[in-house]
């Protein structure tokens, strides 16, 4: 990890995006202090955040939950922090997305209760900024309703193959700006999961308008997105891939190429939480 992190500060990585449930924000914390140590970046120029997972939500765990992120990650506030998913469970159980959940495992605090928490963390300094993840539209309206102070981000599952363009257009009209996390399809987690189901790298319409702009289909799939106005976070762990990733600023897609790859928007979820499909705030029941 420590190496890993190095690169990206290398290539020019600012933004790192993590969660309690991950289990990966002490390795982060470790190499990001001995970075800012070793005088590779200072605290200010880095952009973190980590997420309150699904087993703190009810209203006393909020804030201990995110002291505990910020002591694994050895920093002493968040840039951004994020309500993981809107499901709620009772105990931390296997990894995301938490597949053989079942009613038995399921919690049911108020969002928005949550969401006050939320707002707590703001007051206090420990959070610059709060908002959301794997949201639809009618809880981002809910919570954004009801909110005195306003969530920044939604992030969610957002490539080719799922646009999500009307749950984009509502957190747009609401000044909530998007995060596409899995922006290149996740591939690493397909093949973990039950092996390629698809492949964005292997699309036609990808491949020929990466051979037209010599550039790699992840750049094409990269670019169509940031051309869409969202944050982007691909997951890399390969020096060559992070600078290639990075490498989308200099570039551009014609009009006519922005609307032969908006036609493959098909709906195609790999973050589906289907263990918490009976849950009545699981996000994913509402077309968007
Ligand atoms: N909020 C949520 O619920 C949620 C859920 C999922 C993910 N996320 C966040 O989103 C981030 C990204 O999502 P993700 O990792 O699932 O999906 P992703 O970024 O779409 O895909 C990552 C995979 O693509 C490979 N890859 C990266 N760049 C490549 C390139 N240029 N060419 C070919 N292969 C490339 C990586 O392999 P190598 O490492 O070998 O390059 C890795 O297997 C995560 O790290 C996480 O922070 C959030």
């Amino acid at each position: 990890m420590r190496d890993v992190i190095f690169d990206a500060l290398e290539s020019g990585y600012r933004h790192f995006d993590t969660a309690h449930a991950y289990r990966t924000e002490s390795a982060l914390g470790e190499a990001l202090q001995d970075a800012i140590i070793y005088n590779k970046v200072s605290r200010s120029e880095l952009y973190i955040t980590t997420k309150l997972p699904t087993y703190h939500m009810r209203k006393d765990n909020v804030v201990s939950s995110l002291r505990e992120s910020l002591k694994n990650l050895r920093i002493d506030y968040i840039d951004l922090y994020l309500v993981h998913v809107p499901a709620s469970i009772k105990v931390e159980s296997e990894y995301i997305p938490y597949p053989s959940c079942s009613t038995d495992d399921y919690d049911y605090p108020d969002i928005i209760d949550t969401w006050r928490e939320m707002e707590k963390l703001v007051d206090a300094g420990l959070a610059r900024a709060i908002g959301l993840s794997n949201f639809n539209a009618s809880q981002v309206e809910r919570i954004d309703n009801n909110a005195r102070i306003k969530p920044v981000v939604n992030q969610i599952e957002c490539h080719a193959y799922l646009q999500q363009n009307k749950l984009v257009d509502v957190c747009k009209r609401r000044n909530i700006s998007v995060t596409a996390y899995a922006p290149l399809g996740s591939p690493g987690l397909q093949i973990r999961n039950n092996g390629r189901y698809w492949d964005l790298f292997e699309e036609p319409v990808i491949l020929k308008i990466a051979k037209c702009h010599q550039r790699t289909p992840a750049q094409i799939c990269l670019r169509h997105l940031l051309q869409r106005g969202l944050i982007l976070i691909p997951k890399t762990e390969n020096t060559d891939r992070m600078r290639l990733n990075l490498e989308i600023k200099n570039f551009s897609l014609t009009k006519q190429e922005m609307e032969k790859l908006s036609k493959l928007d098909s709906n195609k979820r790999i973050f589906s939480f289907n263990g918490m499909k009976d849950h009545p705030e699981y996000p994913f029941k509402d077309p968007y």
